[in-house]
């Protein structure tokens, strides 16, 4: 396994192997790597000849008061991990290699990037979409597998990718979960153990719609309603947002019809957590072709 750092030399490695007919599997991620992104990393190795892990904390994407700084960065024991799963090249690169002296183009979508995490997170998505396209270019991927778990990222990326023709296939994985269901996440370590206990509100309410569903409630707004109230009660939580929305376009949705996800981001003491679940989908949907 290689520890490629400067941008131009794995642009160069990628455009070799693709000159070689290797097909390149690419899973972009921020490092403090965890099992949800293992998921990820098995699926690549599945589908390519070469897997790509990216390991950058990318400044672009984190507002000025977020955790840009105590973003837990731990390189040699992510490349320890990533050996053991046959990975051939981590890319990690310097933020003065990715972002150099007039760097000034940025890549995003109005129309879903201001919404939902985006209102919370101003320029968040601009930073992500500019850093995924780079990488993309960079990597050259056939195939790039991102995690639902940020579901939101999920679409716009797979919107990027079909709104400015990148010849790469964005493969979604499912949400990789702790033992009582809190999702996987990087941030999950921010937790003091009293929060960690009260972060399993995240999927115990989305449990709870579900449920609500299975039993033929269609209502979304009183579904919303009772989750927010849910939530409500937990002592250490306060809500960001609880809404649902059409899968693909991140629409609002009273009804549920054919498909609805549903999205949170929910404070626990000072860590903003997000989880989703898709409460009903059309068969044959996919992300993005809407
Ligand atoms: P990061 O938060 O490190 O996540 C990298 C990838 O892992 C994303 O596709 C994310 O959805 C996926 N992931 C995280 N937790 C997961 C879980 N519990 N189950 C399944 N997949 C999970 O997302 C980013 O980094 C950045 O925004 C990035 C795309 C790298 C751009 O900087």
């Amino acid at each position: 396994m290689d520890i490629i750092r400067r941008t131009q030399i794995m642009q160069q490695i990628a455009l070799n192997l693709k000159k070689k007919g290797n097909k390149i599997g690419f899973v972009p991620t921020m490092g403090a790597l965890h099992f949800g992104h293992l998921s990820l990393v098995r699926r690549a190795n599945q589908i390519s000849h070469t897997t790509i892990v990216s390991i950058f904390v990318n400044p672009l994407q984190f507002g000025p008061n977020e955790d840009y700084d105590k973003y837990p960065r731990d390189l040699a024991k992510d490349a320890d991990t990533l050996k053991e799963l046959n990975v051939e090249y981590i890319f990690a690169p310097d933020v003065s290699n990715i972002y150099a002296e007039g760097f000034s183009t940025e890549i995003s979508n109005s129309k879903l990037g201001n919404i939902l995490c985006g209102k919370s997170r101003p320029g968040h998505f601009k930073g992500v979409l500019t850093v995924v396209a780079k990488l993309f270019n960079i990597v050259q991927p056939d195939f790039a597998i991102f995690g639902q778990k940020d579901y939101q990222q999920l679409v716009l990326i797979k919107r990027m990718v079909q709104d400015l023709n990148f010849p790469i296939e964005i493969i979604s994985c499912p949400i990789v979960r702790e033992s009582d269901g809190l999702a996987m996440s990087s941030r999950n370590s921010y937790l003091s153990p009293d929060e960690r206990k009260a972060a399993t509100i995240l999927y115990k309410s989305l449990q709870f719609a579900v449920d609500k569903v299975e039993n033929g409630e269609d209502n979304l707004e009183l579904i919303k309603k009772e989750v927010r109230k849910m939530i409500s009660k937990e002592p250490l939580a306060s809500i960001d947002y609880v809404e649902t929305v059409h899968p693909f376009t991140l629409e609002p949705k009273e009804k549920l019809k054919d498909e609805a996800v549903l999205l949170l981001a929910v404070y626990i003491g000072k860590t903003r957590l997000i989880d989703n679940i898709i409460l009903k989908e059309k068969k044959d949907a996919k992300i993005g072709n809407a």
